[in-house]
């Protein structure tokens, strides 16, 4: 029985001096994070992408429910319906469906309804959500999903790019041919889509600026 049973924290205390070094070197290569939009097809191996989902699904979770489902996809013929489905959401949300002010604020990302990056990318990893478990029949209830599954995908962002890969967050919406496509019950909803691989030769990403510690750090 999991319920009420205790078992000692697996944890060593680092130096104060190894602490701020973890941070810093953490920090730093988190830093050079970027979401990529064009990938090689160059392969990825089904134990790194194993590994990354894993980290992911270590995520601390509401009454830890793990509300979540990957499906790791790697078929082409799969890809290819995913790329179709949204390519065909995508030109409606870019003819008519965004605002002006919407489509004003991705003119410096350069993008449009084209998703070449979901047949480039070795893989596609799909996070599902899942707002209730089916259980014997019944439904039993899951708590702060959303805020859960986010962490998760904040997990997997990172370990994506500490693997020495990249990846995109990529929202089609809306996104049910996911769930359709895939085949995923009735309690998983298609949270996030995330092409996942190398990027390709001399790519190149929109220059951004991160906000200051002063605009997003408040000290009481
Ligand atoms: C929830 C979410 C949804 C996003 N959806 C898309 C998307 O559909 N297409 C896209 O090209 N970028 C998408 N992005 C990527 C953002 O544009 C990107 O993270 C942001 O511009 C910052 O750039 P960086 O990730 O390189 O730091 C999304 C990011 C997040 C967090």
């Amino acid at each position: 029985m999991e319920n009420k049973t205790f078992v000692p924290l697996d944890y060593h205390p680092p130096s104060e001096s190894e602490i701020l070094e973890n941070t810093f070197d953490f920090r730093t290569q988190m830093d050079k994070r970027r979401s990529v939009r064009f990938f090689s097809d160059r392969n990825v191996p089904v134990e790194v992408i194993r590994n990354v989902v894993m980290t992911a699904s270590s995520a601390p979770s509401g009454a830890h429910k793990q509300p979540w489902t990957f499906c790791a996809v790697s078929d082409m013929d799969i890809k290819i319906k995913i790329r179709e489905a949204a390519e065909k959401e995508e030109y409606e949300n870019y003819h008519g469906r965004m605002s002006d002010e919407w489509l004003k604020d991705l003119e410096k990302f350069d993008t449009n309804w084209h998703k070449e990056f979901l047949t480039q990318a070795p893989w596609l990893i799909v996070i599902f959500k899942k707002s209730y478990d089916l259980n014997n029949g019944g439904k039993t209830k899951n708590y702060y999903v959303s805020e859960s599954v986010g962490i998760a995908a904040g997990f997997l962002i990172a370990a994506i790019h500490l693997a020495g890969l990249v990846t995109l967050t990529h929202t089609p919406s809306p996104m049910n041919f996911l769930q359709e496509i895939l085949g995923r019950p009735e309690n998983e909803k298609p949270f996030l889509l995330l092409p996942v691989g190398y990027p390709s030769d001399g790519v190149v990403v929109p220059h951004l600026v991160r906000k200051a510690e002063q605009d997003v750090l408040c000290w009481f």
